[in-house]
């Protein structure tokens, strides 16, 4: 043999200086989940260990995940039943729970990168991300209010605006509106592959948000594709989006790496939530290690392509690098 490559595996200290993929704190965009009221957390059924946060415990927790060296929130709201209508409206409330949420973090912790997550699904009695008419989830309707949705987080601070609804045409309507209105700083975090996935499921249990009939397949992508996810992702570029993102991001890896070979802005993926409950309920049953699992997924998606990865491990993952 001319070549043994267990040389190079054989202590701690060499595998550390071989090792081609790390992950950092500044990779990790912590997710948030906000309900009304005070004094109020409570842990969401299907996601053992994540809670919906009032905002007074979100401050809290926003200034721990910026201690712990995390730069970066996503926010998502729940609201309650009676302020959800068919077009959305409270989503472009100033005052509403997302705004108030924004303006708070931002002057709380002034440096915490602040990510909105645009779509209607929590405000809408439809529950979809879009307006829907007569039973179909209309196109330029839902682009025209996703980009006032934009406009309103950015008038309350928001650092990057992060559409999820996958409606053509948004990315460069929201660019679009901002640009209309003097706000040159804001980013766009495009959700630009996003599959009509059912690991999505715990997530809609958080913020109530599941679809109030049929399903999302019309917007969302045939997890079957791949060429699509490249083809959507260019286009977001091309309208504008700062960063891309590939959803969710176990079972995709294959397009994270295609779409990182693809385009020339940083590239995202999101953990989802049903990724993570599977992670707690098999590690609840002693049938994995949770440590393990939570590092060896996240450096999986990290080698697969990704600058930045939405995660409900963010904490978990820096207390366990330190
Ligand atoms: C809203 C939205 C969803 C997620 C992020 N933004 C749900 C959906 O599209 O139905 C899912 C996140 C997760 O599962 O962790 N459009």
């Amino acid at each position: 043999m001319n070549r043994r490559n267990r040389i190079l595996r054989q202590s701690p200290a060499i595998r550390a200086m071989m090792q081609e993929t790390n992950i950092l704190p500044d990779d990790l965009m912590a997710l948030l989940f906000i309900n009304e009221g005070r004094d109020y957390k409570e842990e969401i059924p299907s996601m053992p260990g994540y809670y919906r946060l009032s905002l007074d415990y979100t401050l809290k927790e926003v200034k721990s995940l910026w201690s712990m060296g995390i730069k970066s929130v996503l926010l998502f709201v729940k609201i309650r039943e009676e302020l959800k209508d068919k077009e959305g409206k409270e989503a472009l409330n100033p005052d509403g729970l997302m705004q108030q949420s924004i303006r708070a973090i931002k002057d709380a912790c002034p440096g915490m990168v602040v990510m909105t997550d645009v779509a209607l699904d929590p405000f809408s009695s439809d529950g979809h991300d879009g307006i829907v008419i007569n039973g179909e989830i209309v196109n330029d309707p839902s682009v025209e209010v996703l980009a006032k949705m934009s406009l309103s987080h950015t008038q309350a601070g928001a650092d990057f605006v992060a559409p999820s609804d996958m409606m053509d045409g948004r990315i460069a309507a929201i660019r679009n509106i901002l640009e209309s209105n003097g706000f040159t700083k804001t980013g766009i975090l495009s959700y630009s592959a996003k599959y009509a996935s059912c690991f999505y499921g715990p997530f809609r249990d958080a913020l109530d948000s599941a679809p109030g009939f049929g399903d999302k397949k019309t917007y969302q992508m045939n997890p079957a594709n791949r060429i699509e996810a490249i083809k959507e992702t260019l286009m977001d570029v091309e309208e504008g989006a700062d960063i891309v993102m590939v959803k969710p991001a176990m079972a995709y890896l294959d397009v994270i790496r295609e779409v990182k070979n693809a385009v020339h802005v940083p590239v995202s993926a999101y953990h989802v939530s049903g990724e993570y409950s599977m992670i707690k309920a098999a590690a609840q049953r002693g049938w994995l290690n949770e440590d393990e699992a939570i590092m060896e997924s996240t450096l999986a998606i990290k080698r697969a392509g990704t600058d930045l990865i939405a995660t409900y491990f963010a904490k978990d993952i820096v207390r366990i690098l330190s």
